[in-house]
């Protein structure tokens, strides 16, 4: 049997498979988010492990000597940081943490989005973990000055269970001191921080073994036997070998909080402008990466702040009985925006209402304007020369017909749902049986485990209609944008 661990932000999920990927047993462990000051994201890398532990201990019980592997998903881009003792020296930092903008700033303008992207592939962004190192410099020089050890999330999790020091080709692709391309860490980058290689762990294939579990651990576990341990990914790469991403153009959409839309590559690309995330996949190859920052997370502000409903099913029936023909949008930026603008400032938009308008042309307005900022994204990613067919929908949104439908018409590509929406535990899981030999590789286990379910195919009639309407969206953020309110303060 085989255990998958997603080390998320809200908390930690296990999951305990069969041979074949079927789901034993999941245990899950909630935690909070620190929130030192409006904006910061941090937490406490002890509360993971003990949490982890803890959960792994109740999954165990009555499989112990069937165990034969674990691995890992981890919340991507956090910054934890070890004393010579092993100590944690501070709260990590977390991926949503807006701190950051002064560093980002000095990488982006002052080093440079040319060099950036030549160096690491990508450019910077808040959340990512480069940013943090040179603010803990700044403004930490204590503790900056005792660090020994740096790594991610899921990384400090694998080396309290194994002793081993080590990260993965995906997750260390979000830190902005990696060369993605080249895999390799980046000299440039490691100089801006003052950081040395040697701070820095060991880089494998997220498929790879790392090690096998410690004694005491095993100990603690009442496991009498070695069980290896894969090192796994960044929940988004994860994530895709879960819904089974991993070959040349297939791509998956997740309709959470927020919109992901995942490409997988066999070939390292590059958008200079577009602000997508480049990053090394888990299959040993590439992937591209558009995160939106709102998609169902503008539905819940729309239904549980403004309507106070916590049931989404009558929003869609909403949806489905207003006129697709009406001339009314919705810019879903309501707390600034990824990709593709890339505008921090960028604020939520209704516009074209009129007397006629009742609250079920709002909910249309509102999915479609999420839609079509999917289809922004999307419509670059596809000009990087990747065919992509079909798409994968996942995610709360993936529960909604009417949405999974409109995603095919206004994308213009087929939807598919999925069996098993277990999320990146269910990868992690996978590649625990890749690293274990269980597969010759990822491509061939995800034939074999993921299972689609239902099929959207594009309404002729509704793609033009939807691709006239997308004409004008696309027009209306460059218009309003130097109306925002933070613009102008
Ligand atoms: C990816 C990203 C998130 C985090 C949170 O760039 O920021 O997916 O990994 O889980």
């Amino acid at each position: 049997m085989y255990i998958g661990v997603d080390l998320g932000t809200s908390g930690v999920k296990l999951l305990l498979t069969d041979d074949t990927g079927k789901v034993i047993k999941s245990v899950t462990r909630n935690y909070d988010l620190i929130i030192p000051k409006s904006s910061w994201a941090e937490q406490d890398p002890n509360l993971w492990y003990e949490q982890s532990l803890y959960a792994l201990k109740e999954l165990v019980i009555g499989y112990e000597n069937q165990i034969e592997a674990i691995g890992f998903s981890g919340q991507m881009h956090g910054l934890v940081i070890l004393n010579d003792e092993d100590e944690v020296l501070r709260p990590a930092i977390l991926w949503n943490d807006q701190r950051t903008v002064d560093e980002v700033d000095y990488l982006n303008n002052e080093y440079g989005i040319e060099k950036l992207l030549e160096k690491t592939g990508n450019i910077a962004l808040t959340g990512l973990t480069a940013p943090k190192i040179l603010w803990v410099k700044k403004h930490e020089p204590e503790i900056f000055k005792q660090i020994s050890k740096i790594m991610l999330p899921k990384d400090y999790l694998a080396y309290k269970l194994t002793g081993v020091f080590a990260t993965d080709v995906s997750d260390v692709s979000g830190t902005l001191y990696y060369d993605v391309k080249n895999k390799k860490y980046s000299r440039d980058l490691l100089n801006i921080m003052g950081v040395a290689p040697s701070q820095l762990p060991e880089v494998f294939e997220s498929y790879e073994k790392i090690g096998v579990l410690k004694r005491e651990i095993l100990k603690e576990l009442k496991i009498t036997k070695d069980v290896s341990v894969i090192i796994g990914g960044g929940d988004q790469a994860v994530g895709a070998v879960g819904v089974g991403i991993v070959e040349d153009g297939k791509a998956s959409i997740s309709l959470g909080t927020s919109g992901v839309i995942f490409v997988a590559s066999d070939k390292f690309k590059i958008d200079t402008k577009s602000h997508f995330q480049s990053y090394c996949h888990t299959n040993g190859n590439y992937h591209i990466m558009s995160v939106m920052l709102n998609a169902a997370g503008a539905l819940k502000w729309w239904s549980e702040k403004i309507f106070n409903q916590d049931d989404y099913s009558s929003f869609f029936e909403g949806v489905k009985d207003s006129d697709i023909h009406n001339d009314l949008f919705f810019l879903p930026y309501l707390s600034g925006e990824r990709a593709p603008i890339n505008d921090p400032n960028a604020q939520g938009v209704f516009l074209g209402l009129d007397l006629s308008h009742s609250k079920k042309d709002l909910d249309r307005a509102i999915v479609e304007g999420i839609t079509f900022a999917l289809k922004q994204s999307f419509e670059k990613i596809k000009k990087l020369d990747i065919d992509i067919p079909s798409v994968r929908i996942t995610g709360g949104g993936a529960k909604s017909e009417i949405w999974a439908q409109m995603i095919a018409d206004i994308l213009d590509v087929e939807v598919y749902t999925m069996e098993n929406e277990e999320g990146p535990a269910l990868g992690a899981a996978i590649l625990a049986m890749v690293g274990n030999g269980l597969y010759e590789n990822v491509q061939e286990a995800c034939k074999k485990i993921v299972k689609l379910a239902n099929h959207y195919k594009q309404n002729i009639k509704n793609i033009k209609i939807f691709q006239k309407k997308y004409e004008k969206f696309v027009i209306i953020y460059p218009r309003v944008k130097t109306l925002f309110l933070n613009n102008n303060e």
